[in-house]
């Protein structure tokens, strides 16, 4: 439809920008300013909770500094609304009291062609399903069959078969009254470059209708059931319908799915769809032959915020996979996310299903990895990090890869996520892009690092030095105190652990009770003095203030059980030493041993227990730091 001159601009002008968004937010009064046609609000566009979605009525335009959606007011209404632009501009019109302006000849002309070429896909549809029940598509039904399609799903993708013959279709178009033109226009038949009659595109093949999200037959796909044929699948051509990259298989029943519950699945093929579909995922979809594009993301992002996609599990699909990764970098955020799914190598969702049945993919589902973990394999996985030109490699490429998210919030979590990650595998610094220091761990014997992935650089044995259980004991309360001291915040859910630290020492606690109270004593603060200047904890302070809240709860944590392993292993030694003297009976002895062992496997986790404590003091002693650094991350030994 063409519009007059200027109409737009009119357009634009009756009606204040703020009026038309003010129906899908709620405006920050305090941060927005009325008389100035000033308005700030959360932005309806991505979740959060501050308001940095703004709109200025003078300029009649929107801006998200958090998204960076941007635009007008009908702008607005196609990314809220879901409208195409002539919608939009009738919804605002109505609104202003301004009348449309009649269609001109030819935008109505081209309205009516896309009309008649919908009249003459959905003739083909109908078409294609009277074929399937010929008796020249009993091969057709055969293979069905074979695939596990019963009449049902048959029905409900409306599946029909193009028999094996040049003209059948067209002819029978033309004889309800479509010319040729328009039968090639709707992508039905070919026009060889040689000139001559038109001929069916579609010949041999099972036929699947491919819809809109309204509903309309854009075009097909066609398996071939002759394994030898040159394509698997014939797709459509691109038509004035048919636009591979802006729609999505089963678009239609997939969003009724998921406003029913379901979780919007993403697979590679028609027939995964629809094995999909058959076993109770109704919310499937897949591109039309060719590799996921942005538009089908964002057309996937307005049914569900979390799509999970699975991909089939062979190589090209792990490439489509990662392909997708950095397609959805730059758009993700709050409502904006994907999952992966990782399909057994060599099988699709079809196959799957069939193999191990529906329950099966509901485990897999179950188990999708957040995007973030998949940009994590793809940049480590069969890789080696034994170098630091190889470890500055990752952080560079990881960096990269997240300065790309738009989201403030989400790029941080990305950064912490990739920060843990990262820890996990090669311990050491990770530098964020302000260069600020993150957290610091030694990688050795850390938990959770999978199997199959690269070996760290090995770090130093550690070991510790300690005079006598005594004196470990102390270590580990000062450090428990110290650390609470920093971080008092993890006092209270601790509280009763602490209370039973009993420090033997005075100064110690006083400062357990100030923490525990809130005080503030001169020998609490002493005790504490004394432990900042303790050769021994040195660096303790710099290695909880690098850590994340959660991490440096874990060593808090560990410390105390550690505490209290030690503590008990040295209980029952005394309780046992006491009855010893009195009745020394062998049970007795037996058990002495075991709890000294105990109690120095508790001071040397580390360490084979090989019962001779007094080996190389003094090199135990230098490695202090170490224990610090490292040690402290250990569960305590189990008694
Ligand atoms: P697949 O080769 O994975 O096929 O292609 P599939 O879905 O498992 O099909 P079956 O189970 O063998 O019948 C996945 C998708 O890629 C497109 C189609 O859209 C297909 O559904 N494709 C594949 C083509 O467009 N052309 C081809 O030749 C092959
Ligand atoms: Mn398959």
């Amino acid at each position: 439809m063409s519009l007059p001159p200027g109409f737009l601009d009119e357009l634009r002008n009756r009606v204040p920008i703020s009026r038309v968004i003010g129906r899908k937010v709620v405006w920050d009064l305090r941060k927005s300013n009325q008389a100035r046609g000033d308005w700030w609000a959360p932005c309806p566009f991505h979740q959060e909770k501050s308001a940095s979605f703004h709109c200025d009525d003078q300029k009649g335009f929107y801006y998200c500094f958090g998204c960076q959606a941007k635009g007008d007011a009908l702008t607005f209404l196609r990314q809220s609304e879901g409208l195409e632009f002539i919608e939009a501009v009738r919804m605002l019109a109505t609104e202003a009291g301004m009348q449309m302006p009649e269609p001109g000849p030819r935008a109505r002309e081209r309205t009516d062609r896309r009309t008649r070429l919908f009249e003459v896909t959905e003739a083909a549809c109908r078409w294609f399903r009277l074929q399937l029940q010929t008796g020249a598509a009993a091969d057709a039904r055969a293979y069905l069959d074979r695939r596990g399609l019963d009449a049902g799903t048959v029905e409900l993708f409306e599946i029909g078969f193009a028999p094996d013959n040049r003209t059948a279709l067209t002819a029978a178009l033309r004889e309800k009254g479509f010319d040729e033109a328009l039968i090639v226009e709707a992508g039905m038949a070919a026009k060889p470059d040689s000139g001559g009659a038109a001929y069916d595109r579609f010949r041999g093949r099972i036929v699947f209708p491919i819809r809109d999200g309204q509903g309309r037959c854009i075009g097909f796909g066609g398996r071939a059931m002759d394994p030898n044929a040159r394509a698997k699948y014939l797709n459509s051509p691109e038509t004035p319908l048919f636009d591979k990259g802006r729609n999505l298989y089963n678009l239609g029943p997939a969003r009724a799915a998921v406003a029913k519950g379901q979780t919007l699945i993403v697979a590679e093929g028609y027939m995964d769809v629809i094995a999909l579909a058959r076993a109770g995922f109704g919310a499937a979809v897949a591109p039309l032959g060719t590799a996921i594009t942005e538009d089908q993301l964002r057309l996937m992002w307005r049914i569900s915020p979390e799509p999970v996609i699975a991909l089939d599990g062979d190589p090209a699909g792990q490439r489509a996979a990662q392909r997708l990764v950095d397609l959805a970098l730059p758009l993700t955020g709050p409502g904006q996310a994907l999952r992966f799914v990782m399909l057994p190598s060599g099988q699709d969702p079809d196959d799957l299903i069939k193999a191990a049945g529906p329950g099966a993919m509901t485990e897999l589902l179950e188990q999708a990895r957040p995007l973030v973990d998949v940009l994590w394999a793809r940049e480590t996985e069969g890789h080696s990090f034994d170098s630091p030109e190889r470890k500055a490699a990752l952080d560079r490429r990881l960096h990269d890869a997240i300065a790309k998210i738009p989201d403030e919030l989400t790029r941080r979590h990305y950064t912490d996520e990739i920060r843990r990650k990262r820890r996990e595998l090669l311990g050491g610094y990770w530098q964020d892009r302000k260069g600020r220091q993150g957290g610091r761990a030694q990688a050795s014997g850390r938990p959770g690092r999978r199997g199959g992935g690269p070996m760290p650089a090995q770090a130093p044995r550690p070991m510790i030095a300690l005079d006598g259980p005594r004196a470990a004991a102390s270590l580990l309360e000062g450090a428990c105190l110290l650390i609470c001291a920093l971080r008092p915040e993890f006092v209270a859910a601790h509280e009763s652990r602490l209370e039973r630290l009993l420090p033997q020492d005075a100064d110690r606690a006083a400062l357990l009770h100030d923490l525990l109270t809130g005080d503030d004593s001169a020998p609490g603060r002493r005790a504490l003095e004394s432990l900042r200047a303790d050769a021994h904890l040195g660096l303790t302070p710099r290695l909880i203030e690098a850590q994340d809240r959660d991490s440096a709860e874990t060593i808090l944590t560990n410390l105390l059980d550690r505490l209290e392993a030690q503590r008990a292993a040295g209980a029952e030694a005394a309780r046992a030493e006491t009855e010893i003297q009195g009745d020394a009976d062998e049970g007795l002895t037996w058990r002495m041993q075991q709890i000294t062992r105990a109690r120095h496997r508790a001071e040397r986790p580390d360490m084979e227990d090989t019962g001779d404590l007094n080996e190389d003091r003094d090199a135990l002693q230098a490695q202090l730091d170490q224990f610090i650094s490292t040690e402290i991350w250990r569960k305590p030994p189990r008694r």
